[in-house]
């Protein structure tokens, strides 16, 4: 693991391999593990950049952030390590959330996007309200109360028990001051439906056939959305689809990217 200092921030990350550079962004309240099964099959010809975002995994958290915050933080990160090329940007849920308002706020930094197992609206108001009753939960309570929340809508029906147990440990030892900025950001993010008609870069749609939380229907929208998108629904996976299904999501990447030069 590595770490650097970003907007008064300690943000770590993994560095992998060698080639054009995919900046990988994790969902909620989640780390840069999700992505751990692509380094073997990329890293002969990508660059992998895969941090763990402010308040997950072994970032330091700030009481507040907003997805503006996370957004500029990954373009601190370029800054930090000296990556001034364009970017495949790979967000899955949260990160696909940030991954909008990176295109929104760097668009010139992005050369392609994958969305994975995310979505383009915003919360409705009884979503945002639950979020900040739940951030109150997690107050009082710590991140168990979130990972117990979570952790039955994220997986398909047949995961491994085993996968769920890992999750659930690294939802559960995610900083409470994290998750509680997080709710927040999530409660308050803007709607992106109106960013996918902006989008002019080849853009890949991943989801998990039985994700409950961003549904097959909301990668569709997107893919109507995005002009040129392509869409790859996978069987036998939920909301978690990089750790359910490693093989297929890494074909659907490594397609994609290797169709990018
Ligand atoms: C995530 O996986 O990042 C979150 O579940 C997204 C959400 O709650 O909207």
């Amino acid at each position: 693991m590595r770490s650097t200092h970003v907007n008064g921030v300690k943000i770590a990350y993994e560095l992998h391999g060698k080639g054009e550079p995919v900046l990988f962004v994790h969902g909620f309240p989640l780390s840069r593990r999700l992505w751990k099964h692509l380094v073997g099959p990329l890293q002969d010809r990508y660059t992998l950049i895969m941090p763990d975002f402010r308040g997950m995994g072994d970032s330091d958290a700030t009481a507040a952030a907003t997805m503006a915050d996370y957004a500029d933080d990954l373009a601190g990160l370029l800054d930090a390590i000296g990556e001034n090329r364009r970017v495949v940007v790979v967000g899955l849920s949260m990160g696909g959330y940030i991954a909008f308002e990176f295109f929104r706020r760097h668009g010139e930094r992005v050369r392609a996007l994958v969305l994975a197992d995310t979505k383009a609206d915003a919360d409705t108001p009884e979503a945002a309200k639950g979020r900040l009753e739940t951030a109150e939960k997690v107050k009082a309570g710590g991140s168990a109360v979130v990972a117990e929340a979570m952790t039955p809508k994220l997986f398909a029906k047949s995961a491994d028990k085993a996968l769920i147990e890992e999750w659930r440990g690294v939802m559960a030892a995610t900083k409470p001051e994290g998750v509680v900025a997080a709710l927040s950001a999530l409660a308050s993010r803007p709607d992106s439906t109106g960013t996918l008609g902006q989008i002019r870069v080849p853009t890949l749609i991943v989801v998990g056939e039985e994700d409950g939380i961003t549904p097959p229907a909301s990668s569709k929208a997107m893919h109507d959305g995005i002009l040129g998108s392509k869409l790859e629904i996978i069987s036998g996976a939920g909301h978690m689809t990089p750790v359910e299904k490693p093989r297929e999501f890494v074909a659907a990447m490594r397609s994609f990217l290797d169709s990018l030069e």
